[in-house]
């Protein structure tokens, strides 16, 4: 027996019903994700990319199609099974950092064990060797106002990765930074693919596919393109 992919699609369609209106987001996706791979989404606005992370992170269900995370299906997920998931299996990256203004680094870092239930006390020691991790172990006790744009996309990193998930989905982590603080960001996410995990991420960075493994051009809700990078710049995260 193989071993099950981190994530396997078969024929994913995702329809949006505007009015009478359908919008094919998706359109029979096939794609197979494996472990320690950091994967970059390209393609042009409205192409699927968001769309696709969604499903891949539960946060949508597919119309129809499979997907498979480490061998089970997660497409077919109630809204607390698909929490659950979330909770546990996937760290999530966003543009705007969506770091809670009124907590500290380390309480942002901390905050995924707290919704599951641990005390804030007993979350302390790991954020701060995650803020560590991410190289900002002096900044721990400031709050996001404190902290510079690639700081706080550091903060979210760690906060991603408190949970031990296998997989990270990033969606244009890059895109309010300029280009060598985005460049650090990328370095770091590809030392968190370097480590195991598999992190997917959506990008409209150029530059950022230089960071990867593997390039997914997205066109109308179809894969146009699905290439192999051997020109990964990473450094250990
Ligand atoms: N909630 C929604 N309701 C209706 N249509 C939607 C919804 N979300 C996305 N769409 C449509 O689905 C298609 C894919 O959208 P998606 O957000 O995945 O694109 P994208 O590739 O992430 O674009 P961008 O680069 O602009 O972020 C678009 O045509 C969009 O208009
Ligand atoms: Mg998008």
């Amino acid at each position: 027996m193989t071993q099950p992919a981190m994530l396997e699609l078969t024929d994913v369609v995702k329809e949006y019903r505007v009015g009478e209106q359908p919008v094919r987001a998706l359109d029979s996706i096939d794609l197979r994700l494996e472990a320690g791979e950091f994967t970059a989404v390209i393609g042009p606005s409205g192409s699927g990319k968001s769309t696709l992370l969604h499903m891949l992170g539960a946060l949508d269900r597919p119309d129809s199609g499979s997907i498979r995370f480490q061998g089970d299906e997660i497409g077919d997920l109630d809204e607390e099974r698909q929490s659950e998931f979330r909770r546990h299996r996937v760290g999530f990256v966003f543009q705007f950092f969506n770091l809670l203004p009124t907590l500290t680094a380390w309480e942002n870092v901390a905050v995924p064990k707290l919704l599951d239930g641990t005390g804030l006390r007993k979350a302390r020691p790991r954020a701060l060797e995650l803020l560590d991790r991410v190289g900002l172990a002096s900044r721990a006790e400031h709050r996001p106002a404190e902290l510079s744009g690639g700081q706080m996309q550091r903060v979210a990193v760690a906060r991603a990765l408190i949970m031990d998930p296998p997989l990270i989905l990033a969606d244009e982590p890059t895109g309010n930074l300029d280009s060598k603080t985005g460049a650090s960001i990328l370095e770091l996410l590809a030392g968190v693919a370097g480590s195991g995990n598999s992190v997917v991420m959506v990008t409209h960075d150029r530059g950022a596919v230089d960071y990867c493994d593997r390039v997914v051009t997205l066109g109308d809700g179809r894969i146009g393109a699905d290439e192999r990078t051997t020109a990964r710049r990473t450094v250990d995260a």
